[in-house]
Formats: C-alpha cells, sequence, structure tokens
C-alpha cells in the first residue's frame, strides 16, 4: 500500500543514510537555530496525543514554533470527539486536512501506521504503546552524536524496562545499523528485550548480553541508557510492584563507571536514578531532552520538504488472521486491513502494527 506522503513510523524504514543527514540537520540547527527560524512560515502541524507527554509533545511544538510555523493538537482525547468512539481513521483524516504535519502518540502497538494509512499528511510516530518511538532515538543519535563523538564501536548498557520500553527498543534497531556497536541488556527476566528486537540485532551483526545487575556491567560500558519500569504496561499492579525499583543509579554506583561514561535516560524519571547523581557530569538526560527540540526541527524540515512517498504497508494482507497481541491497534479498529510479513515461509507470520509473531 503506498501513501503520497512521507511519514515517520520506524526510522527502519529509511536508509541510515537519511537518518545520518536528519541527525546532522539536527547538529546544524542546534549550532545556529536563529539561521531556520522561518523554515517552516505558514505551515500548521498537529499534535494527537491519547497518552501523556511532557517532553516530545513539548519538543515537537517547541521545534515547529522555532521553525515559523503553527500548532493545533489534543493532549487529552477525553477533550476531543476520541471520547465519543471516533476512530484513528476519521480523527486523523479530519486533522489532516487541517494540518501539513502530524505528530500522533497512542498507547497502542500500530496506532501511526494506522493513521499513515488514511492521513492526507505526513504523519510522525510519538511514540505507539510498548512498541516504538523513533524521535526519541533520532534525539538519542544527536546527543550520542555530540556527546560520544561517534555512533559507532560503542557499549551500550540498556537498564530497566527492556520488554515495555518503546524507547530502548527503536534505539537497539537503530545502533546495531552501525558498526561495531554492543549492548549490554541490564534487566530481570520478567523485563528481557523482546525476541524480535535481539534477532534482528544479530541479523545487523551486532552483539548483545543479559545481565542481571548495573554493578557487574558499569565498568565496561561507554553509555548507560536507563529506563522507567513502565507501570501503565502491566496486566497488574501486583506485577509492576514485584519489579518497582528494582534498579537504581547513585553515586556509589556511578563510582564503578568511566571517566567517559554517559548517563542517559528518555524521562520521565521515577526513582530508577536518584538526585544526586544529576551533579555528576556524566549525567547527559538533561542535555538529551534539549537536544530533543533541534532533532525534531530537523524532521519536521526533512519530512515537508523532502515531500516523498511512503510505502505504508509492504507485506500481505490475511483478512482471516488474528494479531495475538491484545494490545496490537488491529484488535482495537477493525477495519484495518490484517497485513503481516511472513517470516521463514508461510508458517511464521509478523503483524506489520506491532511486530508480534504467530505460526499459522
Ligand atoms: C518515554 C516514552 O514516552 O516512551 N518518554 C519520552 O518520550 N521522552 C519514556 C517513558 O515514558 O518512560
Amino acid at each position: 500500500m503506498r501513501s503520497e506522503y512521507q511519514h515517520l513510523i520506524d526510522l527502519n524504514d529509511y536508509p541510515v543514510s537519511w537518518w545520518k543527514k536528519v541527525v546532522e540537520l539536527g547538529e546544524e540547527i542546534r549550532n545556529d537555530p536563529k539561521r531556520f527560524a522561518h523554515e517552516c512560515d505558514g505551515k500548521v502541524m498537529a499534535t494527537l496525543f491519547y497518552e501523556p507527554s511532557t517532553r516530545t509533545q513539548m519538543s515537537f511544538q517547541t521545534a515547529m514554533i522555532r521553525l515559523g510555523g503553527q500548532i493545533i493538537g489534543f493532549d487529552n482525547p477525553a477533550n476531543s470527539s476520541v471520547s465519543k468512539g471516533e476512530t484513528i481513521k476519521d480523527t486523523t483524516k479530519i486533522v489532516s486536512s487541517y494540518a501539513d504535519v502530524l505528530v500522533i502518540r497512542h498507547p497502542i502497538a500500530g496506532a501511526a501506521k494506522a493513521a499513515s494509512l488514511t492521513a492526507d499528511c505526513p504523519v510522525i510516530n510519538a511514540g505507539d504503546g510498548g512498541h516504538l518511538h523513533p524521535t526519541q532515538t533520532l534525539t538519542d543519535l544527536l546527543t550520542l552524536k555530540i556527546e560520544k563523538g561517534r555512533l559507532t564501536g560503542l557499549t551500550i548498557g540498556m537498564c530497566g524496562d527492556l520488554i515495555n520500553g518503546r524507547t530502548v527498543h527503536s534505539l537497539c534497531k537503530a545502533l546495531s545499523m552501525f558498526e561495531n556497536n554492543k549492548f549490554v541488556f541490564i534487566s530481570t527476566p520478567e523485563l528481557r528485550m523482546p525476541a524480535y528486537i535481539k534477532d534482528i540485532i544479530k541479523a545487523n551483526g551486532s552483539t548483545f548480553e543479559e545481565v542481571n545487575t548495573i554493578e557487574e556491567a558499569i565498568g565496561n560500558l561507554d553509555v548507560l541508557y536507563m529506563t522507567r519500569i513502565q507501570q501503565e504496561r502491566f496486566a497488574s499492579r501486583e506485577d509492576y510492584l514485584a519489579q518497582k525499583n528494582t534498579y537504581v543509579l547513585d553515586r556509589k554506583k556511578m563510582l564503578l563507571g568511566r571517566k567517559d561514561l554517559i548517563v542517559m535516560h528518555p524521562l520521565p524519571r521515577v526513582d530508577e536514578i536518584t538526585v544526586d547523581v544529576d551533579d555528576d557530569p556524566r549525567a547527559m538526560y538533561f542535555t538529551q531532552a534539549k537536544y530533543g527540540v533541534f532533532v525534531r526541527m530537523a524532521l519536521i524540515m526533512t519530512i515537508l520538504q523532502e515531500k516523498k512517498p511512503s510505502e505504508t504497508l509492504k507485506g500481505k494482507v490475511y483478512p482471516a488472521v488474528k494479531c495475538d497481541n491484545p494490545r496490537c491497534i488491529t484488535n482495537h479498529e477493525e477495519y484495518l486491513p490484517k497485513s503481516f510479513r511472513s517470516k521463514g515461509g508461510e508458517s511464521l507470520l509478523e503483524c506489520e502494527y506491532c511486530d508480534e509473531r504467530k505460526l499459522v
């Protein structure tokens, strides 16, 4: 299925050269933001946030305003017709006829892809459930480029809720495309990185190991990427409480880290980094959040100026096959074509919206 608009649903829909270009433009903007103050004069960006957000939403809005454009949208679907039962299809169809670019965040995996099927303007995925968060990854790549000076040859520790954290999924998919990056996944057995992400890492020729504690990993890391335990994505409160407070980065653990380590976090932080770590020069999370504006300015400019058509669904539609993930958009919006990629013959299918696998 083809769309005449250039969407960003998953960074891996584009070649690495494209991300590099966006990140480089982000760096140029950071060095001289005023030069870009009229790049989007007269343009309108809509932010449809079906899920809470501080940084992503406000940095997108700031980015558009700093480019000379204007913003519309909602940050509480209860105040829009969504509360009356409107589908993503109808909401995005209408809003995309008002705006030049649409930024969507939704609690269900695949929602941004669903929006891109019918929108009459480019759609940017600002986080779809526990699935992906490509613009956080662009932010992270810009942070690594500026603060580490490279995107290759890095040992990256990722700690916390690796199963539900969409930021680490997107970041693994991206960093494994660069040479000689190694991953160390620090989590409890219940919160390990999903198998499909590990398969992508292996297929891209990168390596990973899985450990249980920050202490055993931190001394070898260039980057420690901390994440929040995603309370809202657990099946029950008991399951969440069993994982809460498992990983807390404090000054004592920071003593074990190298001098050139940087600590990143997409934020919000709950209790996984103690506040006294904030004064450590290796704590990079507030700077990282600031870089989000520059890279989103670069992304908005790129998408509005390139105007390339996108391939929205590349798989095959199986009308009678149901995705097994209850938190996949195809199980919430029935009209969507049930599109799957076949993996290793016809018997293993991967949902094109949420990447859940299924044997048929
Ligand atoms: C993250 C998100 O929403 O996935 N935050 C962000 O966008 N900066 C991380 C999180 O919510 O834990």
